[in-house]
């Protein structure tokens, strides 16, 4: 099986946790693309979506799906989106796509959060893959030096990039993840940071994770 095919596995697998007559998030990326695809089939046995990026609310439209504005919806029932890289206690690194902080906004309203990816993305200690953070851009360079003073790493400002908030984003390249959770309150408690790609304090409740053979349900 093909990366690709097995993101298209995990996101036919999430339609199972699609909650009828309620409105669910809606993630950013290739596997949360291939995931609206498979949504448009049962669109209406939902009340529609709430997006994570303006490409997603954009996607959602073009298969006729109905995108809320968050502030006009009272709960959300599951969040299905990607990650860049899952520990299997199902701590997360998001943002690759630069999304991360409506990521981050729409999984807290959510009673539940199921992430698919393809089984690259798992790994024992998270911090191959850069971190992403977003920082408000007149902040970038004292936020850059705090970060290697109190995190470590070598954050660099992420080339011709500009988040859906109008912001950049930093990506902090060797780091090893050990804390996840305390990582994220740390970097969050630098001034001008808006939000980083770790989602430990509130990680995903289900990973379905695309293997050759199938997928595979991990639970924290
Ligand atoms: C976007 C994200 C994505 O979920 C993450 O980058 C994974 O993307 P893909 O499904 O394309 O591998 O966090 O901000």
């Amino acid at each position: 099986m093909t990366q690709d095919e097995m993101k298209f596995t995990v996101a036919q697998a999430a339609l199972e946790y699609v909650v009828k007559d309620t409105i669910i998030g809606v993630g950013t990326g290739s596997t949360a693309n291939f995931f609206i695809d498979v949504l448009a089939k049962m669109k209406n046995d939902i009340k529609g979506a709430v997006a994570s990026s303006k490409a997603t609310a954009q996607r959602l439209k073009s298969h006729g799906i109905k995108v809320f504005n968050l502030n006009e919806v009272v709960a959300i029932s599951v969040y299905i989106d990607g990650a860049d890289e899952s520990d299997d206690a199902l701590n997360l690194i998001k943002g690759g796509g630069g999304a991360l902080t409506r990521e981050k906004i729409v999984a807290a309203v959510a009673d539940q959060f199921i992430c698919i990816a393809d089984e690259s993305k798992l790994v024992t200690i998270m911090g191959n893959f850069p971190l992403p953070v977003e920082v408000i851009p007149m902040a970038s360079n004292y936020i850059k030096n705090q970060i290697i003073q109190r995190i470590g790493g070598t954050p660099t400002v992420r080339k011709d990039f500009i988040t859906d908030n109008g912001n950049l984003i930093l990506d902090i390249k060797d780091l090893k993840i050990t804390n996840p959770k305390a990582m994220e309150i740390e970097l969050n408690n630098i001034t001008g940071v808006v939000t980083n790609g770790l989602f430990a304090n509130r990680g995903a409740d289900v990973l379905l994770l695309g293997m050759s053979n199938g997928v595979k349900i991990v639970t924290a």
